[in-house]
């Protein structure tokens, strides 16, 4: 232990898995006297927990990097790490293109950070401790308490890792294997959370219906089932889910389930047949269209989320207005879109067809202009419908209106009224839907 209190600054980037880490991280490292502050000026470490999964994250990634350097020879005691994807996948050509980071951690390697810092700040010879590796035997990062962030809602990585090997996709590579932790592990984290207060939890990992392939102590569905039943939980969530492995018997757990949300956050990808076969994404088109019509059958109301992709190689005029026929037919409440972004050392970047940049961006604008025509007219059909919220806080923008959530993940305003708590469900009435948010009132008891 030090004696001093130091302070870490975070700078995270990338998707909650990433988020989930710095928590953890970031309990590591209170173990060894420090706290956290929003103010890099203040800051004797700065941690930048990274992605990689399309350039732009790289190159925001290698701006704040070059940033950093100023406060580096401001503050010479300035420690500088950078962890994760981007860290695991770059490793050297970060350092020699960097020389101002002090050390670098792979996505195996977490775990260790603690003892890397503890070095550095015990001997300061400035050596760069270059430690990138992704662990491939089933050792997962350690096991310590995170330091959550936020009141209400908490992340927990049940699984880590992917075995997919989308054509297009980096996180294989930089995260290694899947690997399950233990069901007794992430329980006693739900409950410890629990007992913190959270009333909601998510369950991680980047294709949670093989959770518990490996070690077969539980699979994805009894695990939901078991979070379901901790004390104090009010609400269950989990991300994501890959078509291929999606079970009958998840759709069932999410109807029994008391606490587990009608949320189902589905990526499809894309809405043609040879798009989603040169991807390996080893489901067809009408393969989902049956998922999606269990779904709706068997859990009326669930909503329904899902990732795309413009521009993959190969993707013609036709299979794009494929792909818009297929949104017109699922109706998602919501989708997160994406440019392609060649990826170096996945199969799709070498395919011949790349799409050219103006095309791809004139795809993406009437992708996003037709699905948040799509997204309103779903949130339209919950005008004048009362919907529980778990109330998570002030808006960002107004103290007086509250934000929350909808079982289905749709996020609510509504103005604040005496006596309401954060981390309490209330009964909101819908009154204006939009294109994001519906904003509503607070029914009297
Ligand atoms: N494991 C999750 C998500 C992983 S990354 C899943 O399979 O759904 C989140 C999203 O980023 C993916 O769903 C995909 O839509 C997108 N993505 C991944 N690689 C990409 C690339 N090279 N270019 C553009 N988008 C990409
Ligand atoms: Fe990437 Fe596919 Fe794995 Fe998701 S399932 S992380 S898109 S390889
Ligand atoms: Fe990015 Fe790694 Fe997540 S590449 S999307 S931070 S798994």
């Amino acid at each position: 232990m030090t004696d001093k209190m130091r302070l870490v600054k975070f700078l995270v980037y990338g998707c909650q898995m990433n988020f989930a880490e710095a928590e953890r991280m970031e309990g590591q490292l209170r173990g060894i006297g420090f706290e956290s502050t929003e103010d890099a000026e203040q800051a004797d470490l700065i941690l930048m927990h990274t992605c990689c999964v399309r350039e732009t994250a790289e190159d925001k990634a290698y701006g704040k990097i070059g940033e950093i350097k100023r406060l580096k020879r401001e503050k010479p005691s300035l420690l500088f790490g950078v962890t994760g994807c981007m860290a695991q996948k770059e490793s050297d050509a970060l350092i020699r293109r960097a020389p101002h980071i002090d050390f670098v951690l792979g996505t195996g390697r977490l775990g260790e950070l603690r003892r890397v810092v503890e070095e550095l700040l015990s001997e300061r010879e400035g050596d760069c401790q270059h430690i990138v590796d992704v662990v491939e035997d089933g050792t997962l990062p350690e096991e310590g308490l995170p330091a959550r962030q936020g009141a209400v809602s908490a992340w927990v990585p049940i699984m880590y890792g992917c075995d997919n090997f989308c054509t297009y996709c980096i996180v294989p590579y930089v995260r290694g294997r899947e690997r399950s932790r233990r069901p007794e592990d992430i329980l006693r984290e739900i409950e410890d959370a629990a007992a913190k207060g959270f009333r909601e939890i998510t369950l991680l990992g980047q294709n949670v219906n093989s959770y518990g392939k490996d070690h077969k102590l539980a699979d994805f569905a009894e695990l939901l089932t078991m979070a379901d039943k901790v004390e104090g939980i009010k609400r269950v969530r989990f991300m994501t889910s890959h078509p291929k492995d999606l079970s009958e018997r998840l759709v069932a757990a999410v109807r029994e389930g008391r606490h587990i949300c009608e949320h189902f956050h589905l990526p499809v990808q894309h809405g043609s047949d040879a798009i989603l076969k040169a991807m390996n994404r080893n489901y067809t088109t009408e393969k989902y269209r049956e998922l999606v019509r269990a779904i709706r059958r068997e859990v009326p109301g669930a909503s329904l989320t899902t990732d795309l992709i413009v521009g993959f190689p190969g993707e013609t005029d036709a299979d794009f207005e494929t792909l818009l026929d297929f949104l017109r037919e699922i109706r998602y409440d919501a989708a997160y879109t994406f440019l392609y972004s060649p990826r170096s050392g996945t199969p799709a970047a070498k395919l011949d067809g790349q799409v050219p940049d103006e095309v791809k961006h004139e795809r993406l604008e009437r992708l996003m202009v037709l699905q948040n025509q799509i997204s309103l007219e779903q949130n339209q059909k919950l005008y004048g419908t009362v919907q529980e919220v778990l109330i998570e806080g002030t808006s960002r923008t107004d103290e007086n209106i509250w934000t929350g959530r909808t079982r289905t993940g749709k996020i609510v305003l509504w103005p604040h009224q005496e006596g309401e708590c954060i981390g309490e469900l209330a009964q909101i009435k819908i009154t204006q839907p939009q294109t994001w948010v519906l904003k509503g009132e607070r029914m009297e008891g």
